[in-house]
């Protein structure tokens, strides 16, 4: 571990899309790539931080120098996030399925020859961010996201409160932005005080900024 302001704290990170099985072979997934989380990871573990990431199926290298854990679903997820506390700060920039199939089959679905389609039944996941902002063992600081298309302050602001979460990292991921999946990012991040809107810079950038934030807040 690296000397540096975050020496001696553990910090958890989600990260990464969930895949929700529908049979042995199929499964239902979103289009995150993990590169956001993985480069918060590093940025972290470069000002000194212990990181515990907590990855689904992300298509972005694993970042080095930290502990990775990982997943395929969301429950998986909650698993292992409440098996990594206690924790000084918690990053979830996860992209958990809201849902899952609850008639997730043993065998893989046929073809039964009757043209009928099978029906897929969902229940609603956990929410990995509001369980840890509410949690017994509460992070000093939880940290969560929010994708948006429209209003990116109000709803990001109306999210902190509903989530329980100290910040929302915002982003406006409409498809002509090109960040989602793309090398940049530009958020507005939400705290107590208000909105604060960064520059558009690169993903590691982006990271480094918010690492040094969140040393500031746990000094
Ligand atoms: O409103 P939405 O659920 O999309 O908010 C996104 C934020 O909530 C992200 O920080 C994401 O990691 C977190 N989240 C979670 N568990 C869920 C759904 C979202 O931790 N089941």
């Amino acid at each position: 571990l690296s000397d540096g302001p975050l020496k001696g704290r553990h910090v958890l990170v989600t990260s990464g899309p969930t895949h929700e099985p529908i049979d042995p072979v199929r499964y239902i997934a979103n289009r995150s790539s993990g590169a956001q989380g993985t480069a918060i990871a590093e940025a972290l573990a470069a000002l000194g931080a212990r990181v515990t990431f907590v990855t689904g199926p992300a298509t972005a290298p694993r970042p080095r120098g930290v502990q990775v854990i990982e997943v395929e679903t969301a429950q998986q997820m909650l698993d292992a996030a409440d098996a990594a506390l206690p924790a000084d700060a918690a990053i979830c920039a996860a992209a958990v399925a809201d849902w899952r199939v609850t008639s997730a089959a043993g065998s893989k679905l046929k073809k039964d020859g009757s043209g009928k389609p099978p029906t897929l039944d969902f229940a609603e996941n956990p929410d990995i961010l509001r369980t840890l902002s509410t949690h017994a063992r509460r992070p000093r600081l939880v940290v969560g996201f929010a994708a948006e298309t429209d209003d990116v302050i109000a709803n990001a602001t109306a999210k902190r409160a509903r989530k329980g979460c100290d910040w929302i990292v915002a982003n406006d991921v409409r498809p002509e932005t090109g960040i989602m999946g793309g090398p940049e990012n530009a958020v507005v991040l939400i705290t107590e005080g208000g909105a604060d809107e960064w520059p558009r810079l690169t993903k590691a950038e982006t990271a480094r900024r918010l690492a040094a934030r969140i040393a500031e807040a746990l000094a």
